[in-house]
């Protein structure tokens, strides 16, 4: 665990004029503190056994956060921080979690950027084998971090669409870069400056605040309050009837309990309740989660099983509005464009995933779905059938298997694919840099002096807009849909062509097209009519 004394020192270049009025504080805050830790130590030794006194004196000091810090945020307005990780499918999953959190709790949700893929993993939730809350707020707040510091920060609402939420004042954002400034004290728009030095004293700085909102677990004041629950502990519910505090009906058998010498026992508890008005957490002006991803397991959710709240409507209309967020309009109409413009015919979509993690083991069964359903094809339409392949394995790597023999066969298939270097995608990227959705949201408390909304965006790289873009296409595919079993991209995916109305348009089109000709003239009609349709 960091320790968190001594303060930071006053020594950035923009709050030097106010030093001698810290100088001043630090001493007061340190005198306070002294006598607390003392007083405290006294209650510690008078309270607990001999056997838990080291481990005691570490989690003491996190009672005193560096909160002076954080003097210009004001107190009526509360935040919620949490920890995303792992790929951009989950990062967007643990997203609408955090905005159900914000929306039960009313606390202005601080919006994350994307993280590089699997840069952070939480572990597996089933095995208990997971980093713990503060871990992982430790970890990805070095990331956030470097994310910055490297140009590469594009916040999530950057690439999804939240408008109708924060416009239906359903919930309350503030963009992570906006949030820090309030929070560590820093004009975030240094990061923008030529100086390497002033660079470096803001992210010096802004590592340094981390330790303000990693430590502590399941301690609060008024600055502060880190939820220490987690996956193994705890089922998040909402007005689940008399369900609060039950044992969850997935608990470790007593095999992984003697294996990891855990005690551990999961609780459905009510989030309101242990975390909303009336509870210590409510006091805190940030109160931030560890991990928020959550799936179904063995009958029970692995962390938050909030799905149904009949009594409560702004949270029913709030679980409603975030079943589907979709992708923002610069990434759809690309991806729409390409099915209409490029493919020009009806297609499949293969999302085949072959060499990342578990799914390297799997070719044989990714393969054969795709075949399968290549056979079935063949025999009802004409030929030849069109693909839309989206794939981990390089091109150069078809050779010898099943891709391979399909770009091959020239007669019966026609394979599309898109790649990072694609002018396409490069483009898009650029869209999206201007377009700088993530900065329209949000506020800044008006309450707040000297420190201004940050206007610049710097040395933004986009990553991943392929992958985005692959995902639209997929969505309208209209021959259907094969993915790999497993993937959270194939869910991701499966869920946009529930939603998506274009694929539904397109196939009515296609089946009128069909029924009145295939000619040049129908298809003519068709792309007209989709552009029409999504004014693209
Ligand atoms: C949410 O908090 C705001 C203050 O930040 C308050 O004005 C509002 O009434 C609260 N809403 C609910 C539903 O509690
Ligand atoms: C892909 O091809 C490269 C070079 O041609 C080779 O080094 C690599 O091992 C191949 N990867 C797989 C998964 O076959």
């Amino acid at each position: 665990m960091k320790n968190i004394f001594p303060p930071p020192k006053p020594s950035k270049p923009w709050n030097s004029r106010r030093k001698p009025q810290l100088i001043r504080s630090h001493f007061i805050f340190l005198s306070i503190t002294l006598f607390t830790l003392l007083l405290l130590c006294f209650i510690v030794y008078s309270h607990i056994p001999k056997s838990l006194l080291s481990f005691s004196s570490k989690t003491l000091n996190s009672r005193f956060p560096p909160c002076q810090n954080a003097k210009v945020l004001t107190t009526d307005q509360k935040f919620l921080f949490y920890a995303p990780h792992s790929g951009f499918s989950n990062q967007l999953q643990e997203f609408k979690n955090a905005i159900l959190m914000a929306g039960i709790l009313n606390r202005t949700l601080i919006v994350p950027p994307v993280l590089d893929h699997h840069a952070i993993a939480l572990g597996s939730c089933p095995k208990f084998r997971v980093l713990s809350p503060n871990e992982i707020r430790i970890a990805v707040w070095d990331h956030l971090i470097d994310l910055l510091q490297s140009g590469r920060y594009v916040s999530i609402a950057d690439i999804v669409d939240i408008s109708s939420v924060v416009s239906a004042s359903l919930i309350q954002v503030i963009d992570f870069r906006d949030f820090v400034s309030l929070w560590c004290g820093v004009d975030i728009d240094l990061a923008c400056s030529n100086d390497l030095n002033t660079q470096r004293a803001l992210f010096d700085s802004l590592k340094q605040c981390g330790s303000t909102i990693s430590v502590l677990n399941g301690r609060g004041d008024e600055c502060l309050y880190a939820v220490d629950e987690d996956c193994r502990t705890t089922v998040w519910t909402y007005q689940n009837g008399d369900g609060d505090g039950k044992l969850d009906s997935f608990q470790p058998d007593e095999q992984l309990k003697k294996k990891k010498k855990i005690s551990f026992v999961r609780r459905r508890q009510d989030v309101y309740k242990a975390l909303g008005p009336g509870s210590k957490a409510e006091l805190a002006t940030v109160l931030a989660f560890g991990s928020l991803f959550t799936a179904p397991y063995r009958g029970s959710e692995l962390y938050i099983d909030i799905t149904v709240v009949p009594k409560d409507q702004r949270i029913q209309s709030l679980i409603k509005s975030i079943e589907f967020i979709s992708f923002v309009p610069e990434i759809l109409s690309v991806g729409k464009r390409y099915a209409v413009e490029t493919i020009k015919a009806p297609f499949l979509c293969a999302q085949l995933r072959l060499l990342d993690g578990q799914f390297k083991n799997h070719w044989k069964t990714t393969f054969l779905g795709l075949k399968q359903k290549l056979d079935s094809l063949r025999h009802m339409g004409s030929q030849p059938v069109h693909i839309f392949v989206m794939t981990d394995l390089p091109e150069g790597n078809w050779t010898g298997n099943y891709l391979g023999d399909l770009a091959k066969d020239t007669d019966y298939y026609k394979l599309y694919f898109l790649r990072e270097e694609n002018e396409l995608v490069t483009q898009t990227a650029q869209k999206l840099v201007n377009a700088g959705q993530g900065l329209r949201y949000g506020s800044i408390p008006r309450t707040v002096d000297g420190v201004t909304r940050r206007k610049k965006i710097c040395s933004q790289r986009f990553s991943d807009v392929l992958l985005y873009i692959e995902e639209t296409v997929c969505s309208c595919a209209s021959l259907g849909f094969v993915g790999t079993a497993g993937s959270t991209i194939a869910e991701s995916i499966e869920l946009m062509r529930k939603f998506d109305e274009t694929r539904k348009i397109l196939r009515a089109e296609e089946g009128l097209a069909n029924s009145a000709g295939n000619g040049p003239e129908a298809r003519i009609h068709l792309n007209i009519r989709i552009k029409i349709v999504h004014n693209l």
